[in-house]
């Protein structure tokens, strides 16, 4: 028996959405010091682009991983609708009490991501500027 033919699917998605740097953990002057002016007190944006991979056989009736029309809606649901256009430390409550960097970031995209039913979750890599990017792969 021949092995189903894998592969992988990347999709991009933006956002945009501001956050600070500040970790109640450390004092003022230690996040100043740690975050530089990503630690501002009024919080600063991005223009995320989150690249979110998924994998698994190709379905030999449709010829695809898995299909844009599922994954699009759920991305929006659980990841675009919740995050375009808010201050993550307040209005994400993972990040009551998680500072909200990019890496920190990532991994609550993974997690929302994860259940995804029709394919397999791989990887989800943010671009947070154009010279910085993370990956997270579970
Ligand atoms: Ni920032």
């Amino acid at each position: 028996m021949s092995c189903p033919l894998r592969l992988t699917l990347t999709r991009r998605y933006r956002f945009s959405a501001s956050h600070r740097l500040h970790s109640r953990r450390f004092s003022e002057e230690q996040n100043r010091q740690l975050y530089g002016k990503c630690s501002n007190p009024h919080g600063h944006g991005h223009n995320y682009v989150v690249e979110v991979t998924v994998g698994g056989p190709v379905d030999p009736a449709t010829g695809m991983i898995a299909n844009l029309g599922e994954l699009d809606p759920f991305v929006a649901r659980e990841v675009i609708e919740a995050f375009d256009q808010k201050y993550l430390n307040e209005e994400i409550p993972e990040f009551q009490d998680v500072v909200p960097t990019t890496e920190n970031l990532c991994r609550e995209i993974y997690r929302r991501l994860k259940p995804f039913p029709a394919a397999r979750l791989e990887r989800v890599r943010i671009e947070e500027t154009s010279n910085n990017s993370f990956e997270y792969a579970g």
